[in-house]
């Protein structure tokens, strides 16, 4: 339990997140006095949430993801910057009046990401988390609730440009190394990719040709060794070799894919 007085100022502020072990204690501090614009009960009962771990962006209700504002509501899964080149080649393979699915969407970030590159463009997103689909739709999108592809419109089958993915895809063995923090917060729904993390990745292999169009685009946010373990089933569903997405430190970050015509 925190008992000192919460500090008004960045300086001071950002030394007590920073000796509370917050790596961005400065731009968590900036972020932090923004929200409460001026207002010291409603800063002090955001910093003290804020030290016992909960995400920042469920205090203050929103991240900025690839310069775009969304809303995040408390329990929805909170963008990660990580995933931003992922939702910036998305944009590159939307043509402006085409056609995205964004699934497991979460907040909608992505498919709020889209739809600010690409206002003429349908993007479509869905979740199996009922929090996760009216967070969604607060931040705009067209939005559906249900399992993977299975709640989405029929009418898309065959003509879908691109189908973008952040699935759940940590291995189960490995959801004991995810940030201290992580669950005491948030649910193994958005985590759990099953014994090696490509349950889900899989299934939405198998299952996307039937939306997208020939030539459409298959992205995949995966890690490690997950684009091995997909080759056969990306050829056995008609895909060209994909394209591995590395970051600047060359770890493997997703995969795209080109379906064959
Ligand atoms: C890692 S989060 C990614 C959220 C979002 N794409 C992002 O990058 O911010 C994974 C999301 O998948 C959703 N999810 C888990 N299982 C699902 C399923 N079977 N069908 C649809 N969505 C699912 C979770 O509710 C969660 O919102």
């Amino acid at each position: 339990m925190l008992l000192v007085a919460i500090p008004n100022d960045p300086a001071s502020l950002s030394a007590l997140l920073a000796n509370k072990g917050f790596i961005a204690a400065v731009e968590e501090s900036e972020e932090l006095l923004a929200y409460a614009a001026g207002n010291i009960t409603l800063l002090d009962a955001a910093v003290r949430r804020r030290i016992t771990g909960e995400p920042l962006a469920w205090i203050t209700g929103r991240v900025s993801f690839c310069g775009v504002d969304i809303r995040v509501d408390p329990d929805v899964y909170v963008p990660r910057w990580l995933s931003e080149p992922l939702a910036r080649r998305a944009v590159e393979r939307l043509p402006e009046t085409g056609t995205a699915i964004d699934l497991c969407t979460g907040s909608g970030a992505i498919a709020k990401v889209l739809r600010a590159h690409r206002p003429g463009a349908r993007v479509v997103a869905c979740d199996v988390d009922p929090r996760a689909v009216a967070c969604t739709a607060a931040n705009g999108a067209e939005v559906y609730q249900g399992d993977l592809f299975d709640p989405l419109p029929r009418d898309l089958e065959g003509r879908v440009d691109v189908v973008v993915a952040v699935v759940p895809y940590v291995p189960t063995p490995e959801l004991p190394l995810l940030q201290r923090d992580t669950f005491t917060f948030e649910t193994t729904l958005s985590y759990d990719g099953g014994a090696d993390g490509t349950h889900f990745l899989r299934r939405v292999v198998g299952d996307s040709p039937r939306f997208l169009r020939p030539g459409g685009a298959l992205l995949l946010e995966l890690g490690g060794h997950q684009a091995e373990l997909l080759a056969h089933e990306l050829t056995r569903a008609g895909y060209a070799a994909p394209t591995v997405l590395t970051d600047e430190d060359r770890d493997v970050r997703g995969i795209e894919a080109t379906l064959g015509h």
